[in-house]
């Protein structure tokens, strides 16, 4: 994006560029902190920070109540009890170039002028890329542990900290404070992540971005067990409030920290002059690729706690301290072709195959190259796309890991090019199944998703387990005993490729009964492993009986003739939730009739002409109807469906006749013997209407157990209400 430069910028201008950049920084600060899931690289966030810092340098009387420069990080998530820090949670200047550290050593050399043989000592150690947290001890018993929040307030993760090896929950060795609040940052090195990677792979899981989100997603989980699961590191560098100080100098501070217990890095070191700084910068910089985690700096801190003290603060940052950043590190390859893989939700992603070459210690071979228009560098308009670039096999590219393991592509060597390399056309179907790929209009904004999919959305292998596990879920198919775990061991087995196939299990009884065998033979042989003891008397697998077997069966035969509305909802039709499966249900009564009409507005030019006009049914439904009615590909997983399966048309039951026609309805509290939605379907399908608050409109409520604020607002106004039993009774489903 084209900048004007800060020194020509207008007064007005520069107010509408600091609103802008306080509002843009803000956005990257909660995607960093908030979500752990930052889009964009640090070089680009300081670059912004940077920005708005020189603006805000020529114009300080524009400086905002709410820029970037007067808050730290981001408030803290919902979820984790708050908990203020007693003494902030500071960030850090940072430097660049070694011209900015020897400015950091001259501002300390000038603010100290008056003692002219005061003999200023440093400390320099990595800056480790994780999250930062707080531990308090009182006696030396750790007591509290929050993340960093907003550096004001952030959140009790105490349970979850309790489970990192390396943060003692008590302090060893003698000295310590009465109350002392250690920092430092917790991190997951590259082995553990990659392993969670691979556990991940292998069931199913979601994928994991890098070690620093990771780390920070571990240390956010309500349960901490899975954090300990994680294998989480901590490094001690700091300290908050404390009712003494540890030691009189930084780097005593925290080899007492080590005595006592935490881990300290062995790469602190004390030093004296710019040279030696900067010396142990490069050392460090040389080790980098070798520490198996991620460092993404120098940090150097005044040794001495008085001076420290002397020096003090500016907003959120100590004037004492700077962190020197490692240049992203990068390396020139070429693309030897594109691949697109097919994700679980049947994006197409487009991915580089590059001649491998080795970034900051690390062999890169692929590297995503985002969607369609990333690679064409515009969008389906023509317009130059943000951060886009026109990528083509056999390109010569420049790549970059910035403090982070996913590589990227910074440009292309135009240069380079050859002569004969053309743009690079996106396939328009799918590489996995054959089916269009189409690219939605969102409705709302007009424009193109970014991300073309495959529309073969029940045949497409890439994505059939994902589709399955859908049909089988509960507001869907929900049948008993066929969760994911059992569909993900039947889809791999090869027992299910398609719905229909659930419907045959019972015919291929001897190789379900192996499949559910094998698995237990692996798992008791892991529990083995895991507890060292060995079990006694092995039954073989033909002497087995799975009981359960006939259990599932039944469950499965059961549901063959399922309601319309939720088999239309388990077909996993894109953009078709319980709400619009109800909505097709009572328009169509039939699937029949549905498919027909669905195909008749596949062919239509104009879709309207076709599809009836519907409440609630906007064009984003209509074109996902037509791309999945329109597919010839589903057909046949449809009728093999539909051969087992005989979903009951939709009547409006006993509906005017009904005690509770015409009503208006709220159901309040937990209901036991339904969910909310079938009971909202159910009464709808009676003619009632269900609202979600109490009014004078109100005609009837319906509580169960835990019914709060709307019971008293239905008392108040003389409103009916009974019990689910007695709504049962009412509308005839009783017994
Ligand atoms: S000292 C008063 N030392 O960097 C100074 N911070 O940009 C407080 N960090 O929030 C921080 N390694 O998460 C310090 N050796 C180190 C560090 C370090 C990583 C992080 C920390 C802090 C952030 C500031």
């Amino acid at each position: 994006m084209s900048e004007k430069p800060v020194e020509s910028l207008s007064e007005s201008e520069a107010e509408q560029e600091l609103k802008r950049l306080a509002a843009e920084i803000a956005e990257h600060d909660r995607r960093y902190h908030t979500e752990d899931a930052p889009t964009i690289s640090d070089a680009e966030y300081d670059a912004l920070a940077r920005r708005n810092l020189a603006i805000e340098e020529r114009f300080p009387d524009l400086v905002r109540d709410d820029s970037p420069s007067r808050r730290v990080g981001a408030p803290p998530a919902e979820g984790f009890a708050k908990v203020r820090h007693a003494v902030p949670m500071l960030s850090l200047a940072k430097a660049y170039t070694d011209q900015d550290v020897a400015d950091f050593i001259e501002r300390g050399r000038r603010f100290f002028d008056r003692d002219k043989d005061l003999d200023i000592a440093f400390t320099a150690e990595p800056k480790i890329d994780g999250l930062s947290a707080s531990l308090r001890y009182e006696n030396g018993v750790f007591v509290q542990g929050a993340t960093r929040g907003d550096g004001a307030v952030g959140e009790d993760i105490t349970a979850n900290l309790k489970t990192i090896a390396d943060i003692p929950k008590k302090l060893q060795g003698s000295g310590w404070p009465e109350v002392i609040e250690i920092r430092g940052e917790v991190y997951m090195t590259y082995a553990e992540f990659e392993a969670l990677k691979q556990r991940s792979a292998a069931t199913g899981g979601q994928d994991y971005v890098n070690p620093r989100n990771t780390a920070a997603g571990s240390l956010r989980q309500k349960d901490p067990s899975v954090t300990a699961s994680r294998n989480l590191k901590f490094f001690a560098y700091a300290w908050g409030y404390a009712t003494a100080d540890p030691a009189p100098t930084q780097y005593d501070s925290v080899q007492k920290f080590k005595e006592w217990g935490f881990k300290v890095s062995p790469l602190m070191v004390r030093a004296k002059s710019i040279d030696e700084l900067i010396a142990q910068y490069h050392h460090i910089e040389e080790l980098r690729s070798s520490l198996g985690y991620d460092i993404d700096g120098v940090v150097y801190k005044v040794d001495q706690l008085e001076l420290q003290r002397r020096w003090g603060f500016v907003t959120g940052e100590p004037r004492w301290a700077v962190a020197h950043k490692f240049p992203a590190e990068q390396a020139m390859t070429t693309v030897e072709k594109i691949d697109i893989q097919v994700g679980r939700t049947g994006t197409l992603a487009p991915v580089a195959r590059l001649a491998p070459v080795t970034v900051g210690g690390v062999v890169v071979e692929n590297v995503t190259l985002h969607n369609e228009d990333y690679i064409k560098g515009f969008d389906s308009n023509g317009q130059p796309i943000r951060d886009g670039i026109d990528v083509r096999i056999g390109d010569t590219v420049v790549i970059q890991r910035a403090g982070d393991v996913i590589p990227q592509i910074v440009s292309v060597v135009i240069g380079k090019r050859p002569a004969n390399a053309v743009p690079y056309e996106f396939p328009h179907t799918c590489p996995v199944c054959g089916s269009p790929a189409t690219r939605e209009i969102n409705e709302k904004t007009g424009k193109e998703d970014s991300r073309r999919r495959c529309t073969g959305e029940l045949i497409c292998a890439a994505q059939a387990v994902e589709r399955l596990r859908h049909f089988v879920s509960r507001g869907a198919m929900d049948i008993e005993g066929l969760g994911a775990e059992n569909i993900d061991l039947f889809f791999n087995a090869g027992l299910v490729k398609t719905a229909a196939d659930i419907f045959t299990l019972k015919d291929r009884r001897p190789a379900v009964t192996k499949a559910l065998a094998e698995r237990r033979e692996e798992q008791a042989r892991l529990r083995e492993e895991a507890s060292g003891k060995t079990r006694k008397n092995v039954r073989s697998i033909e002497e087995r009986n799975y009981e359960g077997l006939d259990k599932l069966f039944a469950a499965i035969d059961a549901r063959r003739e399922p309601e319309l509305d939720r088999f239309i909802f388990a077909l996993g039709i894109r953009h078709i939730g319980e709400t619009t499966a109800a909505v097709l249900a009572r328009q169509f009564s039939t699937i029949e009739e549905l498919i027909r009409v669905g195909k008749e507005t596949a062919k239509a030019e104009d879709p309207h002409t076709v599809f009836p006009s519907i409440n609630g049914i906007g064009d984003t439904v209509i074109n996902a109807l037509r791309d999945f009615f329109g597919n010839e590909r589903n057909d046949d997983v449809l009728d093999a469906l539909l051969a087992q399966v005989h979903p009951k048309p939709y009547v409006m039951e006993i509906s005017a006749g009904s005690e509770v026609s015409g009503k208006t309805v709220v159901f309040t509290g937990s209901l036991e013997k339904m969910t909310r939605s079938e009971a909202k379907a159910m009464a709808e399908r009676l003619g009632a209407k269900v609202a979600g608050s109490v009014s004078a409109k109100t005609d009837l409520v319906v509580a169960g157990p835990g019914a709060g604020s709307k019971l008293k607002v239905a008392s108040d106004l003389g409103i009916e209400v009974i019990d689910e039993d007695t709504w049962l009774q009412r509308i005839g489903r009783a017994g």
